[in-house]
């Protein structure tokens, strides 16, 4: 598979970045505090899907906030660590590209059929079926993520 790299140094807090890799939207958002925060806050027992649907973690990996944020070059340990959602912006239910900051949870909303993302990608409402998956992705540098 092809990768690419996406310079992230123009992404304010609170705003994201949408790239074409391999024909298909990918969400690149810098989360504030809040967002983080409301996400981090769910239990896993609120979820839809509770697997991460994170292609670079183990198989069956949990859906916390952690496992589905990007960890940074210098590990997730440090402050704002969590900050960077790498996604598909693919909706699970039939394709349909999610509206960033809407929907009832301040995440994602699909407007074709009614499905409501997290601030962490996750489905919450609606008919989707899974969280918006996470692609292989990595942080070169403080400033280049790159997908694939
Ligand atoms: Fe998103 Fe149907 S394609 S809700």
């Amino acid at each position: 598979l092809a990768s690419i790299r996406v310079d992230i140094s123009g992404v304010a807090e609170g705003t994201q970045l949408t790239v074409l890799w391999q024909g298909k939207p990918v969400f690149i958002r810098y989360r504030t505090p809040a967002e983080v925060e409301a996400a981090q806050a769910v239990e896993l027992s609120q979820l839809v899907d509770t697997n991460a649907e994170n292609a670079n973690l183990p198989d069956g990996s949990e859906a916390t906030d952690a496992n589905r944020a990007l960890a940074t070059s210098t590990g997730s340990d440090e402050e704002g660590g969590e900050a960077w959602l790498v996604m598909m912006g693919v909706c699970t239910h039939l394709g349909c590209v999610p509206l960033g900051e809407q929907g009832d949870f301040g995440g994602w909303f699909c407007p074709c059929h009614g499905s409501h993302y997290d601030t962490a990608g996750r489905i919450r409402k609606g008919p989707a079926p899974r969280n918006l998956p996470v692609p292989v992705a990595s942080f070169v540098d403080a400033t280049t993520i790159q997908l694939g």
